[in-house]
């Protein structure tokens, strides 16, 4: 089954309109050839900007959270409609970092993937274990459970995009080695494939996250069930023309 690799960039709290322009002006030439789709999840302010600065280019801009209601007293968020109105195209949900400073959970996900998913925008919804987890032997039955719980009533999983993100590997140099990624990621699609269907799981397009660069994504790209990555850090800077590259 072919999936079509796709690599993402995190940006977060980062950048500015000036940084990001020459950002995404450095990266243009460098991936003219890639084969793979490619995004940018840029902080909200800065979508309209770098919409901008992407034209013409393979680079689809994304933003980093939506909201679930389509417009409402919901002061300081976003909904699906004002990110559809700049052309986004992806959304990232649920990253860790929003489960562990903003409050939000399984259910949240849930109603933010719905909404995003009414309103024709991809979602690149995020699952990872902590280390605790991790070394209790959890991560099977927590990513189990945020996969049930944040997939809940989604009719087309074709439609969105899972990045398994080890929440001890984002941020913090040490990356899941390729087999433990592998078979994390190898875990994931067989649960989709008994929430959904073996045809369908085998057409979701799973990333990796946490700590890819420029240096290891060779090695997790080569992985059978890894289908690209969702790269924080190294987004910031033209070494994410590498990992685009990652099959030159
Ligand atoms: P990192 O972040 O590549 O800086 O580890 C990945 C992510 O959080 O999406």
């Amino acid at each position: 089954m072919s999936r079509k690799p796709f690599i993402a960039g995190n940006w977060k709290m980062n950048m500015t309109v000036a940084t990001g322009t020459k950002l995404i002006a450095d990266l243009k030439p460098l991936i003219k050839e890639a084969k793979c789709d490619v995004a940018l999840c840029v902080p909200a302010i800065l979508i309209p900007a770098m919409v901008k600065a992407a034209k013409g280019s393979k680079i689809k801009i994304g933003a980093q959270n939506v909201h679930f209601a389509d417009h409402g007293a919901y002061t300081g968020e976003i909904s699906a409609e004002m990110l559809k109105d700049y052309g986004v195209k992806y959304v990232v949900i649920g990253h860790s970092e929003r489960r562990q400073y903003f409050g939000e959970n399984n259910d949240t996900v849930n109603q933010r993937t719905l909404a995003a998913l009414k309103n024709e925008l991809t979602p690149i919804v995020c699952i990872g274990e902590t280390l605790t987890e991790r070394d209790a032997g959890d991560t099977e039955n927590v990513l189990a459970r945020q996969l049930e719980l944040g997939l809940h009533g989604v009719e087309d999983v074709k439609q969105l995009v899972i990045a398994y993100e080890p929440v001890w590997a984002i941020g913090t140099g040490k990356t899941a080695t390729d087999a433990q990624a592998q078979e994390t990621v190898k875990f994931i699609r067989k649960k989709l494939s008994k929430m959904f269907s073996v045809k369908d799981a085998n057409r979701v397009r799973i990333l990796y996250g946490g700590s890819m660069n420029a240096g290891n994504c060779k090695g997790l790209m080569a992985q059978p069930d890894i289908d690209g990555g969702l790269i924080g850090g190294a987004s910031l800077k033209t070494d994410f023309a590498t990992i685009v590259n990652f099959d030159k």
